[in-house]
């Protein structure tokens, strides 16, 4: 039974995350969205429970994912796990340097091999950090993110207000 991580901060999670847990969902027998519970960038703006309610709604319609936190390595995390891959999604060669630095760490220190899946052209430009940012000033967010997400972005800066 081969057990995959999708890994991430999800703050919040994305219409491009979900892109690639779908994907990585018809390749994997089980799918674990990893969350990750102190991500080293500036305060999240959204708490852990409410980034893995956000997942929870948005990923029902799989029966394969389940969604956890975790704390400390990725790689730790997996074996604690039983995961045999990691995946992620490549936005554009940008990425491709720190994904490429983490893919061969994660290797060395526990032979867990990283698989990148591209992303969906129409998510490129796709970021958690771009979305709190436009959603923050007022901008439409509908097309980047699921609806529950949008409405918990729109409560969060304007109380409900669009
Ligand atoms: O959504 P993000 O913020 O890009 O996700 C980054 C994440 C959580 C996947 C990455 O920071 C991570 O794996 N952190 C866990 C700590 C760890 O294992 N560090 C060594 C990686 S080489």
């Amino acid at each position: 039974m081969a057990t995959a991580l999708c890994p991430g901060s999800f703050d919040p999670v994305t219409l491009g995350h979900l892109d690639i847990i779908e994907r990585t969902a018809r390749h994997f027998d089980e799918v674990i969205v990893a969350v990750i519970r102190n991500p080293q960038k500036a305060e999240s703006l959204f708490t852990l429970e409410e980034r893995q309610d956000m997942l929870r709604e948005v990923t029902a319609h799989l029966s394969n994912v389940t969604i956890e936190f975790f704390k400390g390595l990725l790689v730790d995390f997996a074996k604690e796990q039983d995961a045999q891959a990691i995946v992620k999604g490549l936005r554009a060669v940008s990425d491709f340097d720190y994904e490429l630095q983490m893919a061969q760490m994660n290797q060395q220190l526990s032979g867990i091999d990283t698989f990148f899946i591209s992303t969906s052209p129409t998510y490129s430009f796709l970021s958690s950090s771009l979305v709190r940012e436009v959603a923050r000033f007022g901008g439409d967010v509908s097309p980047m993110v699921p609806p529950v997400v949008a409405k918990r972005l729109a409560d969060r800066f304007h109380g409900g207000a669009r």
